[in-house]
């Protein structure tokens, strides 16, 4: 059994940013589950799936295959044998991936795969549902949080750094949108699981974050 470490937290909490760095630190492979979710999402969307329609999506994952590979040390997603990693950034394909992972078939069809790379590696692993569902026998389990105004803020600064035209108020909505979703599904939604350690990273530096959970860690 690898050592697991897993961060759950709403979206733009940082927890991407921040396992990266632990990973490195530490050694650890960083696994990325909403890049799967992302994954599904793309597939979806290029079949002109409604993100509605959970009996069609669901027949869509029983043909579709999404791997995951390492190369450089970064995490590549695969569909059906092309790397799709480019495109998981997309706005569209973010929504999709919000409102598809409420669906049952979404989330048995990335469960074994998640649970299969914790198995025999270190790995920390983040997501909505890893200390709840995926892991719940991680050796150190994190819900990183952060107010719905910074979540917002750092997602506009970064749009607005890579030149994007965007305005706050959508982004901040965006944000409420999807933690709604995202935690008032019926399965697995986000929530802190009971033995979780909470940092809030409104008021803290990314430093501090990585500081704070490295002196958690083996
Ligand atoms: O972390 P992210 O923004 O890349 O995730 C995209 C969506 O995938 C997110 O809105 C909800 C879903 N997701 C999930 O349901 N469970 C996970 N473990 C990870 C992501």
């Amino acid at each position: 059994m690898g050592y697991n470490v897993a961060i759950d937290g709403p979206a733009g909490a940082g927890k991407s940013t921040i396992a990266k760095l632990v990973a490195k630190e530490k050694g650890y492979v960083y696994v990325d589950t909403g890049a799967m979710y992302r994954g599904l999402a793309v597939h979806f969307l290029e079949e002109g799936i409604q993100a509605d329609n959970a009996e069609q999506i669901a027949e869509a994952c029983r043909d579709v295959e999404v791997t995951i590979r390492y190369e450089n040390g970064q995490q590549q997603v695969y569909l059906n044998g092309e790397n799709i990693t480019s495109r998981l950034r997309e706005e569209a394909v973010g929504n999709m991936a919000s409102r598809c992972s409420a669906i049952p078939a979404v989330r048995a069809k990335l469960l074994e795969l998640q649970q299969k790379l914790a198995e025999t590696q270190d790995v920390i692993m983040d997501g909505r549902d890893i200390g709840t569902c995926v892991l719940p026998h991680a050796d150190v389990k994190i819900f990183l949080t952060a107010s719905v105004d910074t979540r917002a803020r750092r997602r506009y600064d970064e749009l607005k750094t890579k030149g994007a035209d965007c305005d706050f108020r959508e982004i901040r909505e965006d944000i409420v949108e999807r933690d709604r979703r995202d935690s008032t599904r019926e399965i697995a939604p986000l929530k802190q699981a009971e033995d979780a350690i909470l940092l809030d990273s409104s008021e803290m530096s990314i430093a501090e974050v990585v500081a704070a959970i490295l002196a958690l860690c083996r």
